[in-house]
């Protein structure tokens, strides 16, 4: 449709229509034969509410999209289609690894590509909007939803989100493209203690510098849609908060596509106490510019109201209800309201060899190595192999996608075991579950109710029995695979935790296998920072497998068998205790730093029971090769507001074998007007070096990286002297200086 057009049809739409617009339901309200009890009379919606309604939650399946679709538009007066929007997270039905894993690759490249693949899969069953990416910035270990987001450095995140975002974009084509919306906007990954939806507060500087990055950069690539998030920010939900998505998204940043609210968060103004009823709410939510209300009655019943009153305009009704339909007729919408969705291309494009093997690829480059005592690892199959036992929870799990990969297809996810037999044929090893995941499954809460989470089978199976047959297994190998790891449950949306550690059960087994004295490696599924102090000493090994999608199996037996040389790095720090939380690389110095500090040893910023720093720390991951950082040069030792600044450094692999490193720069400005972190990572590079091969990598810095939000409320940089490290991870740096002039 041509923008005339769509003036027009705005003109005769009447205000109820517009309204609709506005409007998001869920399958429930669409389904034939949902009358008087079902979704719709629990969330109070009338049959002309769902007539008029404009987008719908969490549908999919070209199928059902058809029928709904079908059906809306013969109810429909002006017939305007309805747009199907979802959560495709990491994936649709060929899942990748959770975006901690994705971040773990340090390859934003291979990422957009992943996306499109990803996008083209979920457009042919009928999405078309994606509530993705999540990009919030994650630095508490504690808070369930780390699972989601590539980590907890702005620049990296940024980095992922412009990916994502131009991934899902595609060439553009309906088939091969999705429309994104970035969430959740903002600082929802900053809750207090950890706990999911519990307030946020911060400064705005740290606000602007750390956490609203990513989020900008979506936003800058093009994304379609901005979520508002759940927390307050300074006091007033991001769902009320004009100043965020007003001031900031739209004027600042110049952002004019629909602003949809997370899940009900109009209503839960209520809640907040910020309204006093759904009027009050809608208001609220209408006024700070949000145009769509996700699963609540607050638009639909209230914005008539407020207009008769005046507290709301008919102006602000049109510009949202506008953007709206610019957004359906951006998808081509009007023209093909199944935006190309039918049975037959999902046939086509689901789970194709192509599509499992970049999953594959991908799980590859995240796994991380994180401890190899005396080079256990790589295993060795063929004539000489160690005879192997694959012990615990997920050693034959597919459970292995995470909590958000709501669309998955488990039944192409590869276990361990079956990846194992691959490598070592049937005779070649053997496996027990050994232990529960948990010891209590009630944790879990009505979740717990879904079935084969690693609970003991059957009723009352007999603990230690299952327990015998893994550690008589252990005895009788050579070396032990303990595959073992939080539930698929206790990370993900509502997964807020104070016990970041392996399940107890889990941790029982290891030190019984343990104390048989025979080597061990870990596989660790998680969709958090784990902390791993009380079982860093009872394994050899430990690979960080996340959860690790589809092709987890296969890639986790890749590395552990060196067909791959694991190339993954952490973008999130592994504490060493969880009263470390929050835990980041980028700390501030403080007046008393704790290594420098001419005070003397009690009185300096620490713990007395614990490092400051942490057990793994950010950028952090092995490789079956060595290699050497050395010789970091600068081309001048000054840097001029338009100049540029050469940094190199040699990089050489020390090994036998062909590996990857990720070579990492980082800057400090070392006096400023406010505060600046130790180490800001500004660029980094995945090089990939032969045996023996040394390269020189340079990076080229330029004065718009030292910029920060300065107590003048803008971005500057401010001359004086900086430190710029480059190396391996955050921990082992090369540093030299320069002066900005
Ligand atoms: C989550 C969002 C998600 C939405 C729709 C909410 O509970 O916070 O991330 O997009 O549900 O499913
Ligand atoms: C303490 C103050 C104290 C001052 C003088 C400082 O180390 O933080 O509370 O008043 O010493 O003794």
């Amino acid at each position: 449709m041509k923008q005339s057009e769509l003036v027009d049809l705005l003109g005769r739409m009447t205000l109820r229509e517009k309204i609709g617009q506005l409007v998001q339901l869920d399958g429930g309200c669409f389904g034939t034969d949902a009358v008087a009890v079902g979704p719709r009379a629990k969330l109070g919606v009338t049959q002309e509410d769902v007539d008029v309604c404009g987008s719908v939650l969490n549908v999919l399946g070209a199928e059902e999209v058809h029928r709904i679709q079908d059906a809306y538009l013969e109810r429909s007066r002006l017939k305007i289609p309805l747009v199907f929007m979802a959560d495709v997270i990491y994936g649709y039905q060929t899942c990748y690894p959770i975006p901690l894993g994705l971040g773990a690759t340090w390859d934003p490249e291979l990422i957009r590509e992943d996306y499109n693949l990803i996008a083209e899969e979920a457009v042919a069953d009928g999405c078309m909007v994606t509530f993705s990416p999540p990009v919030d910035v994650v630095r508490d270990a504690r808070w369930g939803r780390c699972l989601e987001m590539p980590g907890e450095d702005p620049y990296l995140s940024s980095r992922f989100a412009r990916a994502m975002v131009e991934g899902f974009k595609g060439d553009g084509t309906p088939q091969k493209s999705l429309a994104s919306c970035v969430k959740h906007f903002a600082g929802y990954g900053a809750p207090e203690a950890g706990r999911e939806y519990n307030t946020v507060d911060m400064s705005e500087w740290r606000l602007r510098n750390e956490y609203l990055p990513p989020y900008r950069a979506a936003v800058e690539a093009g994304c379609d849609l901005v979520m508002t998030s759940f927390n307050t920010i300074d006091g007033i939900p991001a769902t009320a908060n004009r100043w965020l998505m007003h001031d900031v998204l739209r004027d600042e940043w110049g952002f004019d596509g629909p602003i949809i609210t997370d899940y009900a968060a109009i209503d839960e103004l209520r809640a907040h106490g910020v309204a006093a009823n759904r009027r009050e709410a809608a208001k609220l939510a209408m006024n700070a510019t949000v145009d769509i209300d996700m699963k609540t009655p607050c638009y639909a019943h209230e914005l008539e109201a407020l207009i008769e009153t005046g507290e709301v305009s008919l102006e602000q009704i049109d510009t949202a209800c506008m953007r709206v339909l610019e957004l359906k007729n951006r998808l081509g919408l009007f023209e093909d309201p199944y935006r190309t969705c039918s049975p037959e291309r999902r046939t086509e494009v689901t789970c194709t060899p192509e599509r499992l093997e970049s999953a594959r690829k991908t799980c590859d480059e995240a796994l991380v190595l994180l401890k190899n005592e005396g080079g256990l690892l790589p295993l060795t199959t063929g004539g000489n192999a160690p005879c192997v036992a694959l012990i615990g929870p997920y050693a034959n799990s597919r459970d292995i996608i995470g909590m958000w990969a709501i669309h998955a297809d488990k039944t192409h996810s590869v276990t361990l075991a079956e990846a194992f037999a691959e490598v070592l044929g049937d005779d070649g090893f053997a496996w027990a579950q050994g232990c529960p995941t948990l010891d209590d499954y009630s944790e879990l809460g009505e979740f717990g109710k879904i079935p084969a989470f690693g609970a003991p089978t059957g009723e009352g199976a007999d603990l230690e029995t299952m327990a015998a047959e893994a550690l008589e297994l252990a005895a009788s190998s050579d070396v032990v695979v303990m595959a073992l790891g939080e539930h698929m449950l206790q990370s993900g949306e509502g997964g807020a935790r104070t016990d970041i550690t392996i399940p107890a059960p889990q941790k029982r087994l290891l030190k019984r296998v343990r104390a048989l004295g025979k080597p061990v490696v870990l596989v660790l599924f998680n969709g958090r920072p784990l902390s791993l102090t009380d079982v860093i000493d009872d394994c050899d090994a430990i690979v960080e497998a996340w959860f690790p999608g589809t092709a987890g199996g296969r890639s986790v037996a890749d590395v552990l068998f060196g067909t791959v040389n694991p190339s993954g790095r952490l973008t999130v720090s592994f504490p060493h205790n969880v009263g470390q939380e929050p835990l980041y690389y980028a700390q501030f110095s403080t007046g008393r730093p704790a290594k420098t500090s001419t005070h003397s040893g009690r009185f300096v910023s620490r713990y007395m029971d614990c490092p400051n720093d942490a057990m793994f720390p950010f950028g952090y991951g092995l490789s079956y090769h060595t290699a050497r950082y050395d010789n970091l040069r600068l081309s001048a030792d000054e840097l001029t507001a338009d100049g540029v600044l050469e940094v190199s450094i040699d990089v050489t692999n020390e090994g036998d074998i062909a590996g990857t490193e990720v070579v990492q720069l980082y800057i400090h400005d070392k006096v400023a007007t406010r505060v600046r972190p130790m180490l800001e990572l500004r660029d980094f590079a995945r090089v990939e070096l032969a045996p023996r091969e040394r390269r020189t990598v340079t990076f080229i810095l330029r004065e718009e990286a030292l910029r920060f939000w300065t107590p003048e409320h803008g971005w500057a940089s401010e001359p004086g002297a900086f430190e710029v490290m480059a190396g391996p991870n955050s921990r082992d740096l090369l540093v030299g200086e320069f002066e900005l002039v």
